[in-house]
């Protein structure tokens, strides 16, 4: 500690007066820096950070490659030269990416949020096609901007008084196995037959430009989309010159055990987007396709200021080396079974907790009133949450009742910190 609680910079106070209260958040407490895996506050108190800005930090704070990579960018060229040519770190870093996804995909436009990357991708499926259906699921998360907003439902508050929204946007059920009682099978059949019957009956699939996928649906509630339905989805697409989108924003870099969410299914999709942890906290973010269809969208039919900044891929082109040089997509498998076998432990112990799921580091723990019933109880999840924060461990709620935890540590996260997280856990379950 290096003052007391009393005398610690109160930024919540300093930022009542001036800073907008649309922001939701789910802690307000004062930050003063980030080292490694732990982020400390104004009072000089650590706390294990199992949050990273939702799945941004991946590498931790001020992780010395990331900051290097910055720092020596900064003294070479800060702003983006598009309009007038190439930099340096933004074509590193775009040929790094395309060897990150397997063929076709080889063409990245940069640009600077995830809802960017949504409206996007959006905008090139209907461009492309010349058809204007999308077909996005139930519970999704896809971001703020109007176009993502049209494709999100993990919260009426971020639809309501903003209709009317996009037109000819449909829904289907995600295939959230748990809803089935733990059958996979069972969900890809229900969610594959409802969206058979929308396209026999709502939109024609011949009026269909995309369906777009979070292949672990992230906001929602962290379900992982059975590999089953995920190569069922590639063929729908396929048989209807429909396009796939993988929304990779928060599943993508390594998080779920392999590079991207979707190399789980052994499937392509035809665009994915990609944000958050691709520059380990500055913004930045991508669509990826092939080449081919990026001519098809055509020159200048999209375009940005800001994507693709020199400073962002100089930090991204950090990280990728550091998660190929340290093998942390093999460290977030290995780490994730640990971590998901002792949340499972836990679980025998405590009836509240309903499910333990998802792939890699990318784990949720569902809070249920009833496990026969499978009844969300929210605010048991938010309580266990408050009381892990009070005692070290920054975790987060997700899910449409808040009732699930999400487990989101850094891709490098060692075991002495996960025994360390499952005790702080164990301790917040207790009450
Ligand atoms: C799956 C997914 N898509 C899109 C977004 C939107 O990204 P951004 O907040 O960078 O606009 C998010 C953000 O949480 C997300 O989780």
């Amino acid at each position: 500690m290096n003052t007391t609680d009393d005398d610690a910079l109160d930024l919540a106070a300093l930022a009542a007066p001036n800073m907008s209260p649309v922001l939701g958040r789910y802690m307000d407490r004062s930050w003063s820096h980030g080292v490694g895996h732990r982020l400390y506050d104004t009072a000089g108190n650590g706390y294990l950070d199992f949050a990273n800005g939702i799945a941004v930090t991946s590498l931790g704070h001020t992780h010395p490659r990331v900051t290097a990579a910055i720092h020596a960018q900064v003294d070479k060229l800060i702003g983006p030269v598009h309009a007038i040519g190439f930099a340096e770190s933004t074509v590193t870093l775009a040929n790094m990416l395309a060897a990150s996804v397997p063929d076709p995909l080889d063409a990245v436009l940069f640009l600077n949020s995830g809802s960017e990357t949504i409206d996007g991708a959006i905008k090139l499926a209907r461009r492309v096609t010349g058809r204007p259906g999308i077909i996005a699921f139930r519970g999704a998360f896809h971001g703020r901007t109007i176009g993502a907003t049209s494709v999100t439902t993990s919260s009426i508050n971020y639809r309501t008084g903003y209709e009317p929204l996009l037109p000819s946007v449909y829904f289907a059920p995600y295939p959230a196995a748990f809803e089935h009682g733990g059958d996979e099978e069972a969900a890809t059949r229900s969610s594959m037959a409802s969206l058979r019957s929308l396209l026999a009956s709502i939109i024609a699939p011949s009026q269909v430009a995309a369906i777009l996928i979070e292949p672990v649906q992230g906001e929602g509630g962290y379900y992982p989309a059975p590999v089953e339905f995920m190569r069922e989805l590639r063929a729908l697409c396929d048989e209807h010159g429909m396009l796939l989108i993988a929304d990779e924003v928060q599943s993508g870099f390594g998080r779920t055990g392999e590079m991207w969410a979707f190399e789980h299914a052994g499937i392509v999709p035809d665009v994915v987007v990609t944000a958050k942890a691709i520059a380990n906290g500055l913004p930045l973010s991508a669509i990826i396709t092939s080449h081919e269809l990026q001519e098809r969208w055509g020159r200048g039919a999209h375009g940005t200021t800001y994507g693709g900044n020199p400073v962002a891929c100089a930090a991204g082109v950090a990280v990728l080396q550091t998660i190929a040089d340290e093998d942390l997509v093999a460290n977030a498998r290995l780490r994730g079974a640990e971590l998901s076998g002792g949340l499972r432990e836990l679980m025998a112990d405590h009836p509240g907790i309903g499910d333990v799921r998802g792939p890699g580091l990318m784990i949720g723990v569902e809070f249920v009133s009833d496990r026969s019933t499978r009844q969300p109880d929210g605010a048991l999840a938010e309580a266990v949450a408050a009381r892990a924060s009070e005692a070290g461990l920054l975790l987060l709620t997700c899910g449409v009742h808040h009732q699930v935890i999400r487990w989101i540590p850094p891709l490098d996260v060692t075991v002495p910190e996960i025994e360390e997280a499952l005790s702080i856990f164990e301790r917040a379950l207790k009450g």
